[in-house]
């Protein structure tokens, strides 16, 4: 499928008229370039991949890409250990490859936005080597986290942090001279160690990585790990509460709210918290520090340099939304990842708090609200929505995992979710092969597995792996037509066939279909740039609301409820006889 360039689809980059800047409202599909499309046959995916798939996105009717990393590095962490952060690893290709994915992105009127990795590089950084070369105390050791260790020999680690992907947050190195050394931290694979941030050299080397990709003319940057930058001054030792705080939540989908239908008051949007304890755990030292805010207010400046309109949007796992607005602040990032909303559960209730909670939380410091259900790092949203409470989503899915959700509710559930999500003011967040109803891969063998979680924590945490498979284009080619050789860096599953793209395309009632058509009315309605009303009297199983002219309604109880009159605009499940079923959105023109 082709799409053809018109003047309207190109991006401009005309003056700005602040608070009408395109990301506030804009759809953006993450690309996760290992899984999206190769162009070699070597089983990874690469730049090149994408650009020949792009016109499929501008068809779907997304606004921008996010790419996840494709620079050099040695993929311990799928790109996320950048050894050159200007440069394109010659796994993904070249930058000319980059320049050309970037130019037939702009011509087909999406725009571009790369992934930086500032809190940590890799060993293999040059950065890195050179510090591990140079002298205790000296410049170049200062550029990363090194501490002596404790203990008469300092054969132990300097405190107790565990890394976020299992084990201490620290390694020992050994000396020149063969004799071991100072730690070093690593919030995650003991191949990324922590730069020191407090560092003016560190901050400088950032502003010319900025300005490298702003100049290739990227759109903006989605910032990793943006709430570790900076950590408590002296490291003091913190033990998490029992299940990890930082690389997902533990929620779980249950629809076990009472049935009887009441009216909704006010008082329904403020029930049971969302996410975390009601008695919020202490913060952790290495997340969410004050210090972080001056960085961001540095990059927001280099941005502004350049002319259009560049967006900066923050990785900040904290809690709750209110210290996640931070991070959005006029002078700092344009939007932040709305956690919360991904892990809400499946319950109206906690769906209508989260959602009044996350537009006056970034509402009230001018930002949009951002949404999200899906990206590489959890379990997929087809998947998780139907999990019980005996399988936490944040650890992965694997074949000897208790209580695995069914495929059938999940997708159902994923289809209402998504259409609840792009109903709503601000902009959204989608992960690609979402649109095809992907599901997690539950069953990879463990010799397939690449994630550092699932090595680090010996087995006990499949890790993410299942969210990253390479993604189905084509029902009948090798490796669903995600290249020509068959070969694919993560085993795809045997009955993917019938969620290939080209067996969904323009087949009604398929979730390529609703996804096409839902981010159409919502440009059609200008959805984005609307404001959200809460509307009574549909019981209080139903997420009720009002955006423009659209009033939607998501039915999340066990019994239907009875569809007022009109015109419906789009339905998630097929819908008969004037009712809307369980797990089922519909938009109606008001
Ligand atoms: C968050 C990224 O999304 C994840 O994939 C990565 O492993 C960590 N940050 C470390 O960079």
């Amino acid at each position: 499928m082709t799409l053809e360039s018109t003047p309207d689809s190109v991006v401009s980059e005309t003056a700005i008229v602040p608070g009408d800047e395109w990301w506030r409202s804009a759809v953006i599909y993450q690309i996760y370039p290992r899984s999206f499309a190769d162009s070699t046959g070597d089983g990874v995916g690469d730049l090149p991949g994408i650009t020949k798939r792009l016109p499929a996105l501008a068809q779907l009717g997304v606004d921008a890409i996010w790419l996840s990393p494709f620079f050099r590095s040695p993929q311990k962490d799928a790109g996320y250990d950048v050894s050159d952060y200007t440069d394109v690893d010659p796994l993904f290709g070249t930058l000319d490859d980059f320049d050309r994915l970037l130019e037939t992105a702009h011509s087909l009127g999406l725009r571009v936005i790369a992934d930086m990795v500032p809190n940590h590089t890799s060993d293999q950084h040059r950065w890195f080597q050179e510090a591990l070369a140079a002298p205790e105390g000296s410049p170049e050791r200062d550029r990363y986290m090194f501490r002596d260790g404790k203990g008469p020999n300092g054969d132990l680690p300097p405190n107790n942090w565990e890394s976020v992907f299992g084990g201490s947050m620290w390694d020992r190195v050994i000396n020149p001279d063969g004799t071991p050394g100072q730690w070093y931290l690593h919030i995650f694979d003991k191949s990324q160690p922590d730069l020191n941030w407090e560092n003016p050299w560190v901050r400088e080397q950032f502003f010319d990585v900025l300005r490298f990709w702003l100049d290739r003319g990227v759109d903006g940057f989605r910032v990793d790990v943006a709430h570790g930058m900076i950590k408590k001054a002296g490291l003091p030792d913190y033990t998490p509460p029992a299940e990890g705080a930082s690389m997902g939540g533990t929620g779980t989908a249950s629809a076990d709210e009472d049935d009887s239908a009441h009216s909704i008051t006010d008082a329904d949007t403020v029930l049971a918290p969302v996410i975390g304890d009601p008695e919020p755990a202490p913060e952790p030292p290495y997340w969410g520090q004050e210090g972080v805010h001056d960085i961001w207010r540095g990059w927001h400046e280099v941005l502004a340099e350049y002319p259009g309109d560049r967006v900066l949007c923050a990785e900040a796992w904290v809690d709750p939304l209110e210290k996640v607005a931070l991070w959005v602040r006029p002078d700092e990032m344009s939007q932040a990842f709305n956690f919360a909303y991904m892990f809400t559960d499946w319950k109206a209730s906690a769906l209508k708090r989260v959602i009044t909670e996350s537009i006056d939380a970034f509402g009230g410091v001018g930002a949009p609200a951002t949404w999200v259900l899906s990206n590489h790092d959890v379990v997929r949203h087809a998947s998780r929505l139907a999990l019980t409470a005996d399988s936490p989503q944040g650890a992965g899915i694997g074949p000897l995992s208790p209580g695995k959700p069914d495929p059938v509710v999940g997708l159902r559930r994923a289809r209402a979710a998504t259409s609840l999500m792009l109903a709503l003011p601000g902009s959204a967040y989608l992960y690609q092969g979402e649109e095809l109803g992907l599901p997690e891969d539950m069953e990879l063998p463990d010799d397939a597995r690449q994630d550092p979680t699932w090595f680090r924590t010996n087995g006990e945490k499949y890790g993410r792996d299942g969210c990253r498979v390479p993604i189905p284009w084509e029902s009948d080619k090798p490796a669903y037509g995600f290249n020509a050789s068959g070969k694919s860096w993560l085993p795809q599953p045997k009955d993917w066939a019938p969620f290939a793209r080209d067996a969904q395309e323009g087949v009604p009632g398929s979730t390529l279909t609703l996804y096409t058509d839902a981010l159409r009315l919502r440009r059609e309605h200008s959805l984005g740039t609307g404001d959200l009303s809460w509307v009574s009297g549909y019981g209080k199983k139903v997420v009720a609301f009002r955006n423009r002219d659209v009033l939607v309604l998501a039915n999340l109880g066990k019994v239907a409820v009875e569809l007022p009159v009109g015109d419906i605009l789009l339905s998630s499940e097929d819908i008969t006889g004037g009712a809307l079923p369980t797990d089922t959105t519909v938009w109606i023109q008001l």
